[in-house]
């Protein structure tokens, strides 16, 4: 019977740490490194009466605060200076803008509404890295005539995912965790594939997409070769040529 009893309290307990740890770490908001992000109060107007406090990482430091009867609105700059001049206030809702992030901006940030009663709220906020254009060269050190081999790429990245696509569907794919590493994928097209090929770089929350132009792409370094060399002396003799004629009427 008692352990029965403690099976119960075990699982009220569990659920009651669940709730509150949803609730510690309530509404996720991500955003690109250089955008700014909103931290809503939800709030249509403050109270007369109400005190707000935007507070910030684990020793919840007070980077902003709001007493509408005293006419207090502060922002501050953060212990390390972080948000110097990144931050604005709503007046009138309370929500906070931090503007032009950085990594360093990432973190779980609480707002504390006092009024008749104290309510809060807290934003997890990620910042992700601007994710930079993947960039398709070919593969000259291994071609043949029927098909052209191509690679894409990208330099110091992290928490991303690289993909080849034909029209919409996936063809392969490659991770990076957090390190910041460089990825490259390879590609074996043949010259007369008709399929819309594109190299998709994703993270969570935004992508960057090269398309693949084998005519241009794959011509000049593979099949290219030849083709060149072919205007090259075409060329060559055709001024060989121009010469002749102009020397021969010079001569006349
Ligand atoms: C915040 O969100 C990120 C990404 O979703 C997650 O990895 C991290 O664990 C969260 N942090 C907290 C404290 O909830
Ligand atoms: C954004 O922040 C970076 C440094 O973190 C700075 O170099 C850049 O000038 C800032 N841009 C704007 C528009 O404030
Ligand atoms: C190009 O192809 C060769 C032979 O298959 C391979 O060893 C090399 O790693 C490839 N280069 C790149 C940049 O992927
Ligand atoms: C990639 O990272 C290395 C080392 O951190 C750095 O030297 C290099 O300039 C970076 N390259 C780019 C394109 O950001
Ligand atoms: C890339 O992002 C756009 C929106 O920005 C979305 O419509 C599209 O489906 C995304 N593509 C991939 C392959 O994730």
């Amino acid at each position: 019977m008692n352990t029965k009893y403690l099976r119960v309290l075990t699982l009220v307990i569990f659920f009651i740490c669940c709730w509150s740890l949803t609730g510690v770490f309530g509404d996720s908001v991500s955003v690109t490194e250089g955008d700014s992000v909103t931290l809503n109060t939800d709030l249509a107007e403050i109270h007369e009466d109400e005190d707000i406090l935007w507070k910030c990482g684990a020793k919840y430091f007070t980077i902003a605060e709001i007493s509408r009867d005293s006419g207090i609105f502060f922002t501050h700059d953060g212990p390390d200076g972080r948000f110097r001049h990144r931050l604005k206030l709503d007046h009138q809702t309370g929500s906070l803008t931090i503007m032009n992030t950085t990594t360093e901006h990432a973190g779980v940030y609480e707002l504390e509404i006092t009024g008749v009663k104290v309510t809060s709220k807290t934003f997890n906020v990620s910042v992700y890295a601007r994710l930079p254009v993947p960039v398709i060269i070919s593969n000259s050190s291994h071609c043949s005539s029927s098909s052209c081999s191509v690679v894409c790429s990208v330099l110091n990245v992290s928490d991303v995912t690289l993909s080849w696509y034909a029209g919409m569907s996936v063809l392969s794919r490659i991770n990076a965790s957090d390190l910041s590493i460089s990825l490259s994928l390879p590609l074996e097209v043949e010259y007369q594939d008709k399929n819309t090929y594109s190299c998709v770089l994703n993270n969570p929350i935004s992508n960057q997409t090269t398309h693949l132009d084998i005519n241009t792409l794959c011509r000049h370094t593979c099949a290219g070769a030849p083709v060149s060399l072919i205007v090259l002396i075409s060329a060559g003799s055709l001024m060989i040529v121009a010469v002749v004629v102009i020397f021969c009427i010079c001569r006349k």
